[in-house]
Parts: structure tokens; sequence; C-alpha cells
């Protein structure tokens, strides 16, 4: 046999070393360096695949493509994601902080394809843990097989034998292979794992479902190391104190990347918000100050969102700034145009932000709502109702044109706004027919004028 190597891996980012380094010269962390065994390449394949015929070339017209071997998944929102169904023979990453809900949307994914056999192997959670949370789900689907299992050998095994139609795998750091002798969770062993994974099915056409743990601190390798091995990657976010989980695709080799799913957390799982627009504005009764509304875009999907300011005399000398949802520094650096550009003295005062819903939002074109929520809480003065905001400030007050405007103006008047306020400088802005008044301003002056004199 070969000798086996020893190499160490930056737990970070699966950057190698011969040698024992502090900081990873990749991803500039530090102390991420852990010794891992490689065997050489003669030992790193299985039996289950050697046994296999040797693929060969075919030519490119003679390939058989099949455009509608897209496998439903009974959660629409999850299709669209995926470009329309799961492609057969895929691996998709799917990566997420703990407690975002990995487990609950795989489950739900298992019980949602009803007429499928599912194969869902958890190396975190005993049986009756998830037959508890099946319970909670309130579905259940007679041919979906539950199998607590780590050791990958055993999985692909269990999955021959069943020749189930998906592949659910949680988590992809909990599981490992008998080839390698590190331990589950480091990057070779992820690494391995994935890559056997993957091999196993392109053989079968069978699609793999892969969870993967983020951690802030990289105590867990990283799902960034299985990025180029994986079909698609989806990440899962929100903030555990709010019900809201996005779901991004920020890679698809079978659809669109720039895609996002919005559920809701309930007491029986993850329920698809089909408008996110009626979930991020709140209905008040009265027009109320500091309080408006941006019209946005996360990836392909123009969606509505309240921000509000509250901006209040700073009672200590140095004034607080405080941000949920959005860029502190470029909060900051809002501020400093409109004390620059419109004359407010906003030196002496706390200024506090918050994003509706606790989402993020990095669209640049929520800047002109921030302004104006602001200045409305600056002055104590309401905008008019049923007004909404969609374009980016520039450092020198100019109001610049943010993409997709006809797409934003659309979703604005469907939700029933009557005024929408945007850069002067688009071109090509529908002038009629839209049902929506469209007010093009260009500079932070003429927004302050036309909404407060
Ligand atoms: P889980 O799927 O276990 O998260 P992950 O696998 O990403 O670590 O779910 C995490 C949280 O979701 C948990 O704290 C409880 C909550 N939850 C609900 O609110 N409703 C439900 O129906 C379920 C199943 C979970
Ligand atoms: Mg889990």
């Amino acid at each position: 046999m070969a000798k086996s190597k020893t190499v160490f891996v930056c737990q970070n980012c699966g950057a190698e070393s011969p040698k024992w380094i502090g900081r990873c010269p990749s991803c500039k962390e530090w102390n991420t360096y852990h010794e891992e065994i490689i065997p050489s390449a003669s030992t790193r394949e299985s039996a289950w695949f050697t046994d296999r015929e040797r693929k060969k070339p075919e030519l490119l017209h003679e390939i058989k493509t099949d455009e509608h071997r897209r496998l439903l998944t009974g959660i629409p929102e999850l299709d669209r994601i995926l470009g329309g169904g799961m492609v057969a023979g895929s691996l998709i990453l799917l990566g997420g902080e703990p407690g975002v809900g990995k487990s609950t949307i795989a489950l739900q994914l298992a019980l949602a394809m009803r007429d499928k056999c599912i194969l869902y192997v958890s190396g975190e959670e005993s049986e009756e843990q998830i037959g508890l949370r099946a319970k909670r789900l309130r579905k259940s689907n007679p041919l979906c097989y539950i199998f607590s299992e780590t050791e990958l050998e055993n999985i692909i095994v269990q999955a021959e034998h069943l020749n189930p139609g998906l592949i659910i795998i949680d988590s992809i750091q909990t599981i490992h292979t008998g080839l390698l002798e590190s331990s589950a969770g480091s990057v070779s062993q992820v690494r391995e794992c994935a890559a056997q994974l993957l091999k196993f099915s392109k053989i079968t056409g069978i699609p793999v479902f892969l969870i993967g743990h983020i951690t802030k601190d990289g105590t867990l390798a990283g799902p960034k190391v299985l990025e180029h091995i994986v079909d698609v990657v989806l990440y899962f976010e929100g903030d555990n104190n709010y019900i809201y989980r996005l779901m991004r695709s920020v890679k698809n080799r079978f659809g669109s990347t720039s895609e996002l799913a919005i559920f809701e957390m309930v007491e029986n799982g993850l329920r698809e918000v089909s408008n996110p627009s009626e979930m991020f504005i709140n209905q008040h009764d009265e027009p109320l100050s500091g309080i408006t509304i941006a019209a946005t875009i996360d990836g392909l999907r123009p969606f509505l969102i309240e921000t509000q300011a509250l901006v209040s005399s700073a009672v200590y000398g140095t004034p607080q700034r405080s941000s949920t949802g959005f860029d502190i520094r470029r909060l900051n650096m809002l501020l400093a145009v409109l004390e620059k550009r419109a004359g407010f003295r906003l030196g002496a005062k706390d200024v506090f932000l918050n994003i509706a819903g606790g989402i993020k939002v990095d669209d640049p074109a929520i800047d002109l709502s921030i302004i104006a929520s602001v200045l409305s809480s600056n002055l104590d003065i309401p905008v008019v109702k049923n007004t909404c905001f969609s374009g980016e400030v520039g450092l020198s007050g100019e109001i610049r044109p943010v993409s997709r405007i006809e797409q934003r103006i659309r979703e604005a008047s469907k939700m029933g706004f009557e005024k929408i306020y945007i850069s002067k400088f688009h071109r090509n802005v529908p002038a009629k027919g839209t049902g929506i008044e469209i007010v093009q301003v260009g500079k932070v002056e003429s927004l302050v004028r036309s909404l407060f004199s």
C-alpha cells in the first residue's frame, strides 16, 4: 500500500500547507491549520466505485439531454429557486447557521415528495427526534426512510439497496469515510465525502441534498470548501429572533443564481411567503414620522420593505448611530451627505435605523428611502401615505439610477402605491399606464423640497 501523507489544512478555507502555520496566507484567518492524514491516490477509491465500469468520452451531439427530467419537490418556492425542480444526478448544498431551519426544510422536502422513496440520513438526530419533528410538521410520506448513520460507506450501501428518488444528508459535517483518518467535520473528510456522494449521484442519477453548517468562528469546516464540488449552492439565512427565513441561490449549474425564496417559521414548520411585499409593510392607521417604504430588489425579486428611522437629541457627548439590517458605515455616509448637502445638523443627534422584519438589505436602491425616513423623523413630519422610494444616493447628494427600475415601479403599483420617487437620470421610464405617479429627483435637496415644503 502506498504511503499516506500528512498535511496541514486550513479549516476555514481548505488551503493546504506541508507545515503548520499560524495565519492562513489565503483567507488570513488565525489558528485554523489542523493536521490531517491524506492517503495516497491509490487507496482513495472505495470498492463501490472501482467495481463500476470506467466512463468513456461521448460526442457532444450524441449526448441525450432530457430537459423534462426535473424532479418537482412539492415546495413551489424551492422548485423556483432551483430553476424549476431538481435535476437528476445533481448535488445540492444547503448551507446555514445552526437553528435557522435547515433540518426542518429538509424534512419538509422529504415529506412533500409523496410519491417518491426518500432516504433521509441524519448524523445529528435520532430516528425518534426526526419522528417527533415530522409529527410537528403534520405531514407524512409512507415512503420516507430515516437513517441515523454517520458512516458514508454504510449510507452508500443502503442508498444503492433502496434506490430512492432523493437522498438527504443532514449534515455533511457529521458523516465520515473510512478512507481518511481525520475526524468527521474536518476539511478533508467533508471534501472527500462530498466528492464520493457526487460520484454516486452522477452514476445513479439520484439527486443528493446536502446540508452544511456554517459557523462564524469557523470551528466546523465551512461549506465554502464544497462550493466548487456541488452543482447548486443554496444559503439559508435569517435572524433567529424573527420568523422570516431567506433562501438564496449563490451557484446553480441548472438555473439562475440570483433567486430568492422567503419562508416564515411557524409552529408547524416553514411556510412559503409568495408575496413578500405584504409581509414587510406594516399597516399604520395614521401616518407616522420616520417610516418610509423602499422598493428594493433582492436577486430577481422586487419587493417593498419598510425602513424606520428615529432621530433624537443626543444625551451623551458622542451621538449614537445604530442600524439593524443595513450597513452602519453606509448609514454614516448617508448622514454625512445629509449634513453637507441638505444642511441638517445631525451631528448632535442620535440616529437609529431599522429595516422591518429582521431582513438584511444590500440593494443600494434603499438609500433614498433611508434618507427620507431620517429626514422625516428629524422634522417629525410623516411622509405622505402611499409613497415609496427607490434610488441610490451618491457622495455629492445626487440620486443615482438603480437596476431594473420598471420592475420596482410595477411592484409598487401592484401593491397599491400612488407615488414613487426615483432618480432623474433614469431613461426609458414608463410614462403612462403604470397607475402610479413617478417623481424623478436629481439631488437630495430636491427630495427635501418635494417632500417637506
Ligand atoms: P432546525 O431545522 O433544527 O434548524 P437547523 O437544522 O438549521 O439547525 O430548526 C431550528 C428552529 O426552528 C428550532 O429552534 C425550532 C424552530 N421550529 C419552529 O419554530 N417550528 C417548527 O415547526 C419546527 C420544526 C422548528
Ligand atoms: Mg439540523
